[in-house]
């Protein structure tokens, strides 16, 4: 279970917000990993393999890129989950005797002692060792233990999730744990079709719902509240400007939640939205400021044939940055 003080007080905060919202990252609890999991293989959410697309036909660009001129490298992967895109290049960089380490980063220790597990039955010979945690507590950690080149890899459009200050906090973040000519290489969603777009995120099977009242859910067991998940529906909404995906769960009638562990009770309006979760749609513009305001040049952009989905690997500047 995760600290309960912290999902206590998020889900006060964002309950008494006007308009009232829910952080994401509380959608993955068992149940929600594992319905993130069914989303992740609906034909309809083409994100992940768009981006495995890019991995597999273009790995050995990639790996050149990481490669750079030999010397060894330790990549990081932040947010790891299950690995299977990683995997592609971690077999292509060991055929080609890269010079190099892996260190998957996670907060579910679970989660990341099962891909370490994995992969030493895997790809034998390789180093790979699992850092459990906050992932820039857990990469000072490393820059202590070693001097190697590092290149960082944040994978699946997680950056989306984040809202723009968070963006900018992370790239802060990283940038002041790498040293000048080290790398990281973000998955971007790109914008597209809105009607595609659409199709991922409201989807026919109706997972996508299931998703957000699951923490619904997880709030009646783990807070002692008291939602009715038939009294609020899903509703998403895209804007192609912005790129934003919005998904919120909308009150059908006027209703009340009480929620034991905080002693108060929450009153909805019908018809009243809370916000879950935001996913945001990127493209070259944004992607190219994001890179130059944080201290970064873009070295290669990778997209997929239809590119809907863009892997940008970024390269430190030598010049601080300050938020
Ligand atoms: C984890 N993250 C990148 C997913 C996304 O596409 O924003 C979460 C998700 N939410 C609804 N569908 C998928």
């Amino acid at each position: 279970m995760e600290n309960n003080h912290t999902i206590q007080s998020d889900t006060e905060r964002g309950l008494s917000a006007d308009p009232k919202f829910l952080l994401p990252r509380y959608l993955y609890d068992e149940k929600g990993s594992r319905i993130f999991q069914q989303i992740m293989e609906m034909p309809e959410y083409y994100l992940t393999r768009c981006e495995m697309e890019i991995f597999t036909q273009q790995k050995e660009n990639i790996s050149r890129s990481f490669i750079c001129d030999g010397s060894p490298f330790d990549l990081i992967e932040l947010g790891s989950g299950d690995g299977l895109k990683t995997k592609v290049l971690l077999h292509y960089l060991t055929r080609k005797k890269a010079c190099y380490r892996f260190f998957p980063v996670d907060i579910s220790k679970r989660i990341n002692d099962d891909l370490v597990r994995q992969l030493k039955r895997e790809i034998p010979g390789l180093y790979t060792r699992a850092l459990n945690g906050d992932y820039f507590l857990m990469m000072k950690e490393l820059n202590k233990i070693s001097k190697n080149r590092k290149v960082i890899l944040f994978l699946g459009s997680n950056i989306g999730n984040f809202s723009d200050d968070e963006v900018n906090l992370f790239y802060h973040n990283i940038h002041q744990v790498l040293n000048p000519g080290d790398m990281v290489l973000t998955g971007f969603d790109l914008k597209k079709s809105p009607a595609v777009i659409m199709n991922a995120y409201h989807d026919p099977h109706g997972l996508t719902r299931d998703f957000n009242l699951n923490l619904l859910v997880r709030l009646n067991r783990e807070l002692g509240a008291d939602f009715d998940t038939t009294c609020f529906e899903q509703h998403t909404e895209y804007n192609p400007v912005s790129g934003d995906v919005k998904s919120f769960l909308v009150s059908v009638k006027k209703q009340e939640a009480e929620i034991r562990m905080l002693k108060k009770v929450f009153y909805f309006r019908k018809w009243e939205p809370v916000f879950m979760e935001r996913s945001r749609k990127f493209d070259l513009k944004i992607i190219s400021r994001l890179a130059g305001e944080n201290g970064f040049r873009i070295e290669t952009n990778f997209t997929d044939e239809k590119e809907y989905f863009m892997d940008s690997l970024w390269i430190k500047q030598d010049k601080n940055i300050t938020l």
